[in-house]
């Protein structure tokens, strides 16, 4: 069999950095050490051999607010790919009414395209007996972990009675319980009351969505979580008020992981202020862009381990489609984009500053993730047996981020300008090259689905579950309890 060694580079992984060769055959890693030989060699010298990154949230082709996100697998693991991004996790959404497995064999019939691994999680955006019982299907096909839109009312949001039942179940099962964390009710109120002032432009989706309503529902999806004794993970944490309830929660010794995305760690609120609509439209996400103050909260999160992840929960528009809220913030569709661009930004911003060591680095983009969704060692680790989805890191390289010259199908990139030291040389998708000399290699159709199993069975006497189990004195009609 055809072998690829890497010389001459170091190794980065979680836990160390050491310089070593590794060789590659079938796809896997099969050696690491010194002097190694195989067939076709690659260039390391200057460089860090890292996990590929694993980007753990995004949406391709997505149906989302009367249009769909404008990458697809093709174009998104493009892009992921020529960033250092060698598997994305991507959402699949059933509609109102439709079987889980129904819509994940749409999701498959989607990625036959991609250049990179990767895997679904699963949506659940309507409750009913159908959706209880694809669960455990779900779980046997290796999607294992299931999420939970706490906004987007009247749409895909779930109420609590719906999201304890499904938290309960994902438990039994053993799956993860994930959470878009931010009061339904409370932004549909504030979203009326702008627009009927006339608050029409950009910056109303900011104002309805305040640091509040996600500290509040991060809160309640912990503790219902705790009651429901199921590990819970919030996607994109934004702010301060969320960061606090997760920091506190993993305090008390529960299992509940936060997820900056690139975005906020580097973007701010300022930019809805903008005069200029189109640039502020195409900034509009949620949870929107927070306040500077916000992103030394989540800097300081990574740095101490209690936010884990950073992903991209990338889902770009194109500015066209971006239009459809002239008039009506409501109505501009949500999302940006940033496969390509999170593990060089937050290199830039991270690594090149002081914030993040480079072990803290491929913790942050790839091995914590590839740990929390059960991927590992298979994913977001360079050990022998692992998958060679590896990134070779130049940390002299330069380059500046630009729409013009990305893979992603818009016509723009929130982190245009940015100035970057630090970008890949070579990004290997299971032993082949996916990217070089500053080009994509493509081969759509080289990526294959990552099942994933259910995770490690964990003690699920949390505090509430252990209360809620606890034999306790009940008082039936005419039956006095005693010592209630
Ligand atoms: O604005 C966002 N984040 N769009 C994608 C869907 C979601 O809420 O994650
Ligand atoms: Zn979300
Ligand atoms: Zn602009
Ligand atoms: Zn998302």
């Amino acid at each position: 069999m055809a072998s690829t060694v890497i010389k001459g580079g170091t190794i980065v992984t979680a836990d160390l950095s050491y310089e070593a060769d590794v060789k590659i055959e079938g796809g896997t890693i099969v050696e690491i050490g010194k002097n190694l030989s195989g067939d076709k060699v690659l260039d390391a010298a200057g460089c860090y051999i890292m996990p590929g990154g694993i980007d753990p949230h995004t949406h391709l082709e997505m149906p989302f607010m009367g249009t769909y996100s404008a990458d697809d697998f093709e174009s998104g693991t493009r892009a992921a790919v020529a960033g250092g991004t060698t598997c994305v996790i991507d959402f699949v959404l059933p509609d109102q009414g439709q079987g889980l497995m129904e819509a994940a064999q749409r999701w498959h019939n989607k990625s036959t395209r991609a250049h990179c691994d990767y895997s679904f999680h699963m949506a659940i955006t309507w409750w009913g007996e159908k959706v209880w019982e694809d669960m455990a299907e779900s779980v046997k096909a290796g999607m294992t972990s299931f999420k939970h839109f706490m906004a987007y009312k009247g749409a895909l949001m779930v109420n609590d009675d719906e999201m304890f039942q499904s938290f309960r179940r994902v438990g039994d099962l053993g799956g993860l319980a994930m959470v878009h964390a931010e009061n339904g009710d409370v932004v549909a109120e504030l979203t009326a009351r702008l627009l009927a002032e006339g608050n029409t432009g950009p910056e109303g989706h900011a104002y309805s969505r305040p640091p509040q309503v996600e500290g509040e529902a991060t809160n309640r999806a912990i503790m219902i979580a705790d009651m429901a004794g199921v590990p819970l993970y919030v996607v994109h944490t934004s702010c301060e008020d969320s960061h606090e309830a997760i920091r506190r929660a993993r305090q008390a010794g529960k299992r509940v992981w936060g997820e900056p995305l690139i975005q906020h760690l580097v973007l701010d609120e300022s930019e809805y202020f903008n005069a200029d609509w189109d640039h502020a439209a195409r900034r509009v996400m949620s949870p929107p862009f927070r306040n500077k103050l916000h992103q030394d909260s989540l800097w300081a999160g990574l740095q101490s381990g209690s936010l884990s992840c950073v992903a991209t929960d990338h889902c770009a528009f194109t500015t066209d489609q971006k239009r459809t809220g002239l008039g009506d913030f409501s109505k501009i569709p949500n999302g940006t984009g940033g496969l390509q661009d999170r593990l060089p930004v937050l290199w830039a911003q991270g690594v090149n500053t002081g914030r993040l060591t480079p072990n803290e680095f491929v913790a942050v983009t790839s091995t914590n993730i590839a740990k929390i969704l059960n991927m590992y060692p298979k994913k977001g680790a360079v050990l022998v047996g692992a998958d060679a989805d590896l990134v070779i890191w130049d940390p002299q390289k330069e380059g500046v981020v630009s729409a013009a010259s990305q893979e992603s199908s818009i016509d723009y990139n929130v982190f245009e300008g940015q100035k970057l030291k630090g970008l890949p040389r070579y990004t290997l998708s299971r032993g082949r090259v996916a990217f070089e000399d500053g080009k994509v290699q493509p081969e759509p159709g080289w990526g294959q689905f990552t099942p994933r199993a259910p995770r490690p069975a964990v003690n699920r006497a949390l505090s509430a579950w252990k209360e809620l189990s606890a034999p306790r004195p009940v008082r039936r009609s005419g039956i006095p309890a005693s010592g209630v």
